[in-house]
């Protein structure tokens, strides 16, 4: 149960000659929150923060991040040790249900999983009627709301059937992602396998060929557990709070994930791993001078902005980052590539970046878009799947966080405020008058 704790401190606001006394709520890291909800009730005030830099939405029992010292746990367990230690269905299972499974809960979840793994024949037939270079994010999204169709259990306590809710998500949307990139290419479908685990299923969904069979590749499997368990969650980011904005409204587990699917697609968040392949190689095929970008990055006459670089929360490191550039190493020297000029001009980039005063004083560090693209890559993921492969690891952290809100005692529909600053009132003109 979501308790917030209130501290016996409390924050003094004087307005209008009046002082008020405002609760202060405290974190299990210590981190505090002046408690507003009473604000406008008791003075008519309300308050403004564009891009919600600080406000607390929710209290969350789910992911604790620390943008200063570069933490990131799930549920608390250390992001390190979890990528080096887990596989991504032992997350998921961390996250959905707060603590590391059993052997034998993690069978019966991988049991669940497998029996959810394949779509409705209905399902299968709406990718012929998209347009062939549909973006598969689109067909995602599109995809996960009618899921609701075919399954609009929506009890009056959702919660009751969550554990099947959410491994119906998280199957299938591994089985539509994959399907979506067999469609684009116009080769038969590979229908998922209850002998292979999650990631080696879906990459033998992906690249599976009748003429060619697939081999699956333990680095490769490894490195796509570790991709999407730092993928996993983030907090209160732009797609998650979506996703409990929409499911404030009550609205059903797969409408409310459709719309974090949608929000996720944006360059400025998941967007990010597409866009920074797309640069390296714009660098690359214009004779490698990176410095030319970073110059770009730093002229506030030029929109450009160094893609894979700097976030909201992270003023210190990106600790996921940090584990996705070794990860980069490890992955390209197994698959025998030993030079790939992507990674040599982002490693480049990094380092005069990183020495830049530009960077330094509005720390500015790679995030974990910058080195992820490059892996994928190397996987053999094509570049326009990329922002797929962030909803895929997202998902767990999404309904984790759409499950906790529908339990949270505070719950309200979200509804933020504004500052109207339009016309005051005009006299209305009839329209043969108007000029
Ligand atoms: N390149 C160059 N300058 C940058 C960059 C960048 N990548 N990011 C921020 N800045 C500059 C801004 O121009 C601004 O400079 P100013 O103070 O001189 O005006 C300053 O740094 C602060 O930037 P904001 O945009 O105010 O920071 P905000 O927290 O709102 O944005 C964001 C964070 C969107 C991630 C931003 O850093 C960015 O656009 N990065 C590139 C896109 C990207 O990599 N997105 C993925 C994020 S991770 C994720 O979503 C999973």
């Amino acid at each position: 149960m979501l308790m917030d704790c209130i501290s016996n401190e409390k924050a003094e606001l004087t307005l209008d000659g009046k002082t008020y006394l405002l609760p202060i709520v405290v974190g299990t890291m210590g981190e505090k929150a002046i408690d507003i909800r009473s604000l406008r009730a008791e003075t008519g005030y309300i308050t403004i923060d564009s891009g919600y830099m600080n406000t607390g939405s929710c209290s969350s029992q789910i992911t604790f991040l620390d943008g200063e010292k570069g933490i990131l746990n799930y549920r608390g367990y250390a992001i390190d040790d979890l990528a080096d230690n887990c596989s991504f269905v032992e997350v998921a299972y961390l996250l959905l249900h707060g603590s590391l499974p059993t052997r034998e809960d993690l069978r019966k979840f991988s049991v669940l999983l497998n029996c959810y793994s394949l779509i409705h024949e209905d399902m299968v037939h709406f990718f012929d009627h998209f347009p062939p270079n549909a973006a598969p994010m689109t067909i995602l999204s599109s995809m996960v709301n009618s899921l609701s169709t075919f399954y609009p259990e929506m009890n009056e306590n959702p919660l009751e059937d969550i554990d099947n809710m959410s491994a119906r998500l998280i199957s299938k949307v591994r089985t539509i992602a994959a399907f979506s990139y067999r469609k684009s290419l116009g080769a038969p479908l590979v229908m998922p396998r209850h002998d292979y685990s999650y990631c080696a299923n879906f990459l033998n969904m992906m690249f599976d060929s009748p003429v060619n069979p697939y081999v699956v590749d333990d680095d490769v499997v490894a490195a796509l557990n570790k991709l999407l368990i730092l993928h996993a969650d983030h907090e209160q980011n732009c797609s998650t709070s979506t996703v409990r904005l929409v499911g404030s409204a009550r609205v059903n587990l797969y409408a409310s994930i459709s719309a974090g699917i949608n929000a996720l697609w944006g360059p400025l968040h998941g967007g990010a791993n597409q866009a920074v392949i797309e640069m390296l190689e714009k660098i690359h095929t214009s004779g490698d001078d990176f410095k030319k970008y970073i110059d770009k990055a730093k002229d506030r006459n030029d929109p450009f902005r160094l893609v894979g670089f700097g976030h909201r929360v992270y003023k210190s490191h990106d600790p996921r980052a940090r584990i996705i550039k070794e990860a980069c190493d490890q992955v390209l020297g197994a698959l025998g590539i030993s030079n790939d000029p992507l990674l040599a001009i982002a490693k480049e980039l990094e380092a005069v970046a990183l020495k830049d005063e530009y960077f330094i004083e509005r720390n500015l560090y790679p995030n974990v878009d910058f080195y992820s693209g490059i892996i994928y890559r190397a996987l053999g993921i094509p570049q326009n799947m990329f922002t797929v492969m962030f909803a895929l690891g997202r998902l767990p952290g999404w309904i984790s966080h759409w499950t906790e809100m529908w339990g949270d005692p505070n719950w309200r529909i979200g509804r933020p405020r504004q500052i109207y600053v339009g016309p005051k009132s005009r006299e209305f003109v009839k329209i043969d008058d108007r000029k």
